[in-house]
């Protein structure tokens, strides 16, 4: 056991790599390590790195970067970098010959060695590369130390098996393993012991939960079950695959009581041409069959969406089709992203590839046309009362509050004490296109 050390944690990415963080924090808890509240202040400091696009890269060399006039006056400070980015062969490359004040590389498969190598490093003052190219067995289970006190993140499964051809996660992250539904159901209500409300199930794609395990179960199977935990007052689920949403999914959904009605499923495309060519395994003509399925189910929901625009060979065409799509969805919101390309994966090795300027000129104009739909989708929720789970002070007012509606949108509204971890009735009187503004009316 470390005295008086103190650790701070930089995430980038996912929520797969904020909930990895929690559990970087719960092992070195166990160590003994205290949390900083700044990074100036850690005896030890380790950044959780992604790779899913080249910004995201760049943004973690900066910071390394920046850490060495903290090594400087601190030699006995201890860097570490893990995440997806360590999973590959060049930037740990960069980091073993440029950095040489980063003293911890590891792996996202051996993230569970980190006590070990970080006591290593205490006692010997060594550098340490440990990096295992290949996942070992199951995914273990590690303690974790959560941001919040009634909301929590559960892990069902990890890895990919889809390899869209634009994307490094298979390579990064490996093959798909589930967790034993007796364990996760075990770990939820542990959780709900402990005063959790709400849960989201991770998992790179969570509708193929339990296909790797030998049982007559699947994901919608899972959600049932969790369904029936009592205490138990939301279950939220990501990232959804549409080839994989299929019609037992969205009936289970739609019978449950707990199982909030938001579905973020990434198109990536309207063309059909760059589907096929991205290995998405699905039509605009299977999405918008699905979107027609889950509007019948429901009356009150959201739909979300991840769109890459400039992916490899896409036409002016093409972009059209997606604009098409995105206006007969009418999406809730869209996470928009430039095409970004990743060595090894099969479209970086495309000769077609699209210009800045047209990506560029793309994204912005998909923004566009994103921002109109999702303003006018929350206007029609001006007048209407929601269920909200109020998380905490907002972000840039403390007389306010905010909190998320089932359906995942963020609303505001003015401070009360006591109401953080509730679930209470906001009545919407101004909607903007990311947030709605209201009024508590029950708590
Ligand atoms: N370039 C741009 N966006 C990507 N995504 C994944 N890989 C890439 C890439 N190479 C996007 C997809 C995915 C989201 C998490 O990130 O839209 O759904
Ligand atoms: Fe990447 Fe496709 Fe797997 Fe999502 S489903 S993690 S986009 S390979």
């Amino acid at each position: 056991m470390v005295e008086n050390k103190k650790y701070y944690i930089k995430t980038y990415g996912c929520q797969m790599n904020e909930h990895d963080s929690e559990k970087i924090a719960g092992m070195l808890e166990e160590k003994g390590y205290n949390p900083a509240d700044e990074l100036e202040k850690a005896d030890l400091i380790f950044l959780n790195t992604c790779t899913v696009r080249e910004n995201a890269e760049l943004k973690v060399f900066g910071k390394v970067g920046s850490l060495k006039r903290l090594k400087r006056a601190n030699p006995d400070l201890i860097i570490g970098i893990g995440g997806c980015m360590m999973q590959v062969e060049e930037p740990v490359q960069k980091i073993k010959e440029k950095f040489p004040h980063v003293d911890l590389v590891i792996g996202t498969h051996n993230l569970h060695k980190l006590p070990e190598l970080v006591s290593e490093i205490e006692e010997s003052d060594q550098r340490i590369i440990s990096v295992w190219d290949q996942e070992k067995g199951i995914i273990p289970d590690l303690p974790s130390v959560r941001k919040s006190d009634f909301q929590a993140w559960v892990t069902i499964m990890q890895g990919c098996d889809n390899y869209c051809s634009y994307c490094i996660v298979p390579y990064v992250r490996g093959h798909e393993r589930s967790r034993l539904k007796e364990n996760i159901i075990n770990e939820v209500e542990n959780l709900i012991e402990d005063g959790v409300i709400e849960i989201t199930l991770l998992g790179q794609n969570v509708n193929s939960y339990a296909q790797d395990l030998e049982a007559d179960y699947d994901f919608a199977d899972l959600l049932a079950e969790l369904d029936e935990i009592e205490g138990l007052k939301r279950i939220r689920y990501m990232t959804s695959h549409p080839r994989d949403f299929n019609e037992k999914t969205i009936k289970t959904i739609a019978d449950s009581n707990k199982v909030c009605e938001h579905f973020h499923l990434p198109i990536q495309s309207g063309s059909n041409d760059v589907l096929y060519e991205m290995n998405r395994g699905y039509t605009r003509e299977d999405y918008l069959a699905m979107i027609d399925n889950i509007k019948e189910h429901f009356d009150h929901y959201s739909i979300t969406t991840d769109i890459i625009v400039g992916f490899p060979g896409e036409t002016d065409e093409n972009f059209q089709d997606t604009l098409d799509i995105v206006k007969e969805v009418e999406f809730d919101m869209a996470f928009t992203f430039k095409y970004s390309k990743r060595t090894g994966t099969p479209a970086a090795k495309k000769d077609n590839q699209i210009s800045e300027e047209v990506k560029d000129r793309r994204l912005q104009k998909l923004m566009k046309v994103q921002n109109k739909i999702s303003l006018r989708q929350n206007k029609k929720l001006e007048g209407k009362n929601l269920e909200v789970l109020v998380e905490g002070e907002s972000k840039n007012n403390p007389a306010t509050f905010m909190g998320r509606s089932r359906t995942n949108k963020l609303v505001i509204f003015p401070r009360q004490e006591g109401l953080i971890g509730k679930v209470v009735k906001v009545k919407i009187d101004n909607a903007q296109s990311w947030t709605l503004y209201g009024d508590v009316i029950e708590t």
